[in-house]
């Protein structure tokens, strides 16, 4: 599915990204990891939502790792 259609940058695209950089950590620097801009803005509030999904996949991960 296209997240950003300005970029042309995918689903698949975005999780390599929050997968790969845990530096990441808002739809700009998600864009920057991608090699482009934000145009319209229109993908940032989706990028922002998979920021945090990512983010509690990766502490559910952690509990479920320290138990
Ligand atoms: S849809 Fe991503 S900047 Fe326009």
């Amino acid at each position: 599915m296209i997240i950003c259609m300005c970029n042309a940058k995918n689903c698949r695209t975005v999780k390599q990204v929050l997968e790969s950089r845990p530096d990441v950590t808002s739809p700009q620097d998600i864009h920057e990891a991608m090699g482009c801009k934000p145009k319209c803005g229109r993908c940032l509030p989706t990028l922002a939502g998979m920021i945090r999904e990512n983010r509690d996949q990766q502490s559910l991960n952690g509990l479920i790792a320290a138990d």
